[in-house]
Order: C-alpha cells, then structure tokens, then sequence
C-alpha cells in the first residue's frame, strides 16, 4: 500500500475525513502522541487498525470525539462525575472510561462492556474527526509494543506502506499518552496516568485510586482492569534498567559502565554515551522528551542502557509509569546505603574477595575495622558496655576487649545484650561511611539485622575443613578452637538461602564469579 503523506493543510484534512470515513486508516497529530484513526462503528476499519500495529485483538481502543455533544451517542450513561471531568477538562489529554452503547462493535472495546472516550486538544485531530463525521477509534500509531510516536518520522518508521495516509503537525506538547480514568467502577480509578495528573482530577470529582497496574508490575494470576497494561509497553530494542540514585551515584555508577548508553537528565555529569530526557526538575518536559529519547537509544544501536530514575509525582508519574514498562521492571536501587552486603562465615575468604571488588572501583567498609572504631576511647559505647558488663572493663577510658569477650562470651544472653549494643553503632557508623558503589563487608550481616540496607546479599562459602585450615594459618589458633569458632557460625546452607548470590571460595576462580555476580546484578 502507498502510504500518502499529509499536510495540516484544510484540503489535506478533508482528505483525511474522506479516507477515515471511507474504511480507511489515517495517522495524525495530537497533543499526547500521534494516533491511528479509524471509523470506530466500522468493524472491518477498527480490525485493520489492529493488523497495522500488530495489536492484541482484546486491547480496548480509545473513541476519539471532536465535539462534547458526540460523546452521548457512544455510552450508555455520562455519570455525574464523569460529566464534570467532561466539562471541567475536555478538550484534554484525558480518557474517561463509561459503560458503551450498542453501537460500538466488540472489536473496538476489545470485547468488554466499558468504552473509553476522548476529545483531543490538538485543533489539527480534531479538525480531522469533524471532517470524518464519525467517531474515531485511534490507538497510538506505533508498532504495537514499541515507544508511541511523539512525531510524524516515528509514524512513518512504524507505519510507512501499512496505512492510507499520515498527517504530519510537527512534535506533539505532551509526549506521553492521555490519563486514562474509569467512572465505570464505584470509586473512580486512574488506569494510565497523563498529564491530567490525579491532585487535578481530585479537585473536580473528590478521591481517585491508582490502579495497583500502574506503579507496580502485575502478579502471574492479576487481571489488569486496563487490558493494555499487562502487554510489553514503549520498549525499544535496547535493555533498559532503571537507576534509582541520587545524581552523584548514578554519574558514579554510570561511569564505570563503559559499553552501555546512559538515558539520564539534562546536565548529569556522565561520560559514557547518552541520550538526555528533559531537566531533572521539569517533569512536563521529561514527558515531551522521553519516547523520543527511547527511539533515539534504537538509533544509535544501544544494546544495554542505564536511566535515571524520574520521581513519581505528578505528570512524572506518566513518565515512571511508562519507563517502568520499557524497563520490564528492572530497578536498580542504589538509594539503599549499601550496595552489595558482603557475608560470609569465618575463614571462607571475604577479605580476598573485597579486594578484587576494590579494584573494580567499589568503596569497601570492613565492619570489623569499624567496631574497633565505635569503642575507641571517648566513644559514648563504652559507658554502655561499662554499665552492662562492670565498670572494670575500662582501664584509663581505654576498653580491656580481652575481659569483656571474656564477661560477654560466658553465655549467650550476655553475647546477645553485646550485640544488642553493638550491632546498631557498627551499621550506623557503616552507612556514614557509604558513599557511591559501597560494599559492606559484615560477617555478621544477619546477625546484625543489616539485610535490608543492602541492595543485594552475596555470601561467600567454603568447605568447613577448607575455612579450619585457613582460620588455624591465619589466626595461629589450635583445630579446637578453630572448630569451636566455625560451630557457632551459620552453616552454608543459611547463607546460601538468605542471600542473592553466592561466591563458593574453594579454589574455584574467584574473577569470574565475581564478574557473572555483577553482570547479573548490574
Ligand atoms: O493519548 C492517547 O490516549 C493516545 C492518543 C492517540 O489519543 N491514544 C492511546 O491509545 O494511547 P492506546 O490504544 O495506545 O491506549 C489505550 C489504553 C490501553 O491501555 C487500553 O487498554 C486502555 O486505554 N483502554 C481502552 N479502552 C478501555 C476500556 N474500556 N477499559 C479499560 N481500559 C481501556
Ligand atoms: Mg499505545
């Protein structure tokens, strides 16, 4: 098929209207993104829509109408909170979702009873379903599960040979697609975000809900109340993985990934290649820029691809709801002060480990230097333990460390209330020293409640003879007391169930498995 490329001129409209009304399918301009047009009463018109984008067949179409007055025809009721959306925003990038009529086929509404409705903002689409005469049923014009087009060259990469004609009107204002909202359940529900953000819907009709769909990925056994939601969305070619760090850590983190593109803000410090989308604090513009950005990474040929977390307020809430998608859910947390949470029973070989993350460029804490630290004199701990295990274990303001393993090692409620003050002075001191990539390496990480400070848990094990021998040549201690040692340690067995990875430190190549830890961790 030949695909006519179109003006916004008002000869080119009326071509538009023609062909839209003809059965045919017609890309244009609207303020979120470009849509497909169709007759959305003509079954046979509405199922070619579906075959252009390669669409499942049970994802529901939006009716676009150019006047308020149009909408009533196409429902079955206009609640009263959905006439006073219509009145307070239409024209608007937002969808309200209402019980159909009969005379909208089941292949527009993707089989269900509901039908969602918009009138557009942008004068050119508008101008365009007048011309048709009917309601238009208009996805947007991307190949199905790719980014949506936010201009016309998009339309054509996706659409060029698939379709009658395509308008061009320059880059679309919003950039990510309308708000879509139900008034079709008891408590209305935003299903997609748009730029029409919930705090503006609330000042019209009162208290909305976020379907759980938006924010977070859906269970095996969830139904999503917007069938579109469970399908791959705005994913282009590259993996992209969401960074959730502060700007410092990402430029840290991005920096050190060198064959990867970064998809950050506009004046993030990174040195690797990148694709920019908007500045930092302006949301509307991370919204006009961010599909673009998604093509742009297909262009460049990116394969893996780093983005900086936008925040979720909002109509970055749009921006996060459809990164999240092309992200399929990867997140990065690097918020969390420790990167990777290093453990590992005694003699199983962290400290070689740390070394080698070390110099992969990771800041290490060795949680055993800081407890040393915590208890050094003058150190407000010390009045503590003096109080719980007798004055006398201070000499001078100077801790005597043999007399109190001595007191505090006699049983295990006196090794608990040592830990009990120990524990949370090490980990605090720990994370005052995090700063960019940190390791935390803490033999005692369970023990001291530090897993959820953690991004991710990697234990090291070895065999119980292997970390006897190893502790007897380190230490200069007996077998016996190596043995008594390793007894009141977890087994492997813990470690490897509690953590995420595990490095087995047995005379194995230790680089390797360090680099498929991180190539799966990053
Ligand atoms: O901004 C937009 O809304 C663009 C422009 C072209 O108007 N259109 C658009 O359409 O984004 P589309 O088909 O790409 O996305 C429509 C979304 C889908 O997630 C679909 O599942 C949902 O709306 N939807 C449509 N009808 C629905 C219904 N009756 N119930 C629940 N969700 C519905
Ligand atoms: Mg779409």
């Amino acid at each position: 098929m030949k695909t006519l490329l179109l003006s916004t001129s008002e000869q080119d409209i009326e071509k538009a209207g023609a062909i839209i009304r003809g059965g045919g399918l017609v890309a244009f301009p609207t303020e979120t993104v470009y849509g497909l047009g169709a007759n959305a009463l003509d079954e046979k018109a509405v199922k070619s829509i579906y075959a252009a984008k390669g669409r499942p067949s049970d994802n529901p179409l939006i009716v676009h109408v150019a006047k308020k007055e149009d909408i009533a025809p196409l429902v079955r009721e206009i609640t009263p909170k959905a006439q006073a959306l219509i009145d307070a925003f239409f024209p608007a990038p937002l969808t309200v979702i209402l019980p159909k009529a009969d005379i909208i086929p089941n292949t527009t509404s993707g089989g269900l009873d509901t039908v969602a409705i918009r009138m557009p903002q942008n004068e050119t689409a508008r101008a365009v379903i007048a011309a048709s005469g009917v309601p238009v049923a208009a996805p947007s014009a991307n190949t199905s599960g790719l980014p949506s087009p936010t201009k016309a060259k998009y339309v054509i990469d996706d659409m060029n040979g698939k379709i009658d004609a395509i308008i061009d009107g320059g880059d679309c204002e919003v950039g990510v697609e309308s708000t879509v909202i139900t008034l079709a359940t008891d408590v209305p529900t935003i299903l997609r975000p748009g730029a029409i953000t919930k705090e503006m819907i609330e000042n019209v009709i009162g208290t909305v809900e976020i379907s759980p769909a938006v924010l977070n990925e859906l269970g095996e056994n969830e139904t999503a109340a917007s069938p579109g939601m469970k399908y791959k969305h705005y994913a282009p070619k590259a993996e992209i993985v969401l960074v959730d760090a502060d700007k410092e850590t990402y430029k840290n983190f991005v920096n050190s990934r060198k064959s990867a593109y970064a998809l950050c803000f506009d004046g993030d410090d990174v040195t690797i290649d990148r694709v920019t989308y908007g500045s930092e604090s302006d949301d509307a513009e991370q919204a006009r820029e961010l599909f673009d950005a998604l093509r742009k990474l297909d262009e460049l040929g990116a394969k893996r691809v780093y983005a900086r977390m936008p925040h979720k307020d909002g109509v970055a809430m749009a921006v996060y709801n459809r990164l999240i998608r092309a992200a399929a859910f990867r997140i990065i947390d690097l918020k969390k002060p420790f990167t990777i949470g290093l453990t590992g029973a005694t003699g199983a070989g962290k400290g070689h480990i740390c070394k080698e993350l070390e110099a992969l460029g990771f800041n290490i804490i060795y949680s055993d230097l800081v407890a040393r630290e915590v208890v050094q004199k003058g150190s407000p701990l010390l009045d503590k333990l003096a109080d719980e295990f007798g004055a006398d274990i201070l000499k001078d303001g100077e801790l005597d460390r043999a007399l109190l393993a001595e007191r505090a090692f006699a049983d295990k409620s006196h090794t608990a209330k040592l830990n009990s003050i120990m524990h949370p002075a090490i980990i605090s001191r720990c994370e005052e020293l995090a700063h960019g990539l940190t390791v935390l390496d803490a033999p005692q990480l369970f023990e001291a409640h530090a897993e959820d400070k953690c991004y991710k848990i990697v234990a090291v094990t070895a065999p119980k003879e292997l970390r006897a021998q190893r502790i007897i040549a380190r230490d200069g201690i007996t077998a016996k007391q190596a043995e008594q040692r390793i007894s009141v340690q977890f087994d492997d067995e813990y470690y490897i169930n509690h953590s995420d990875y595990v490095i087995i430190n047995d005379g194995r190549e230790i680089k390797t498995q360090i680099n498929q830890i991180l190539a799966k961790i990053f």
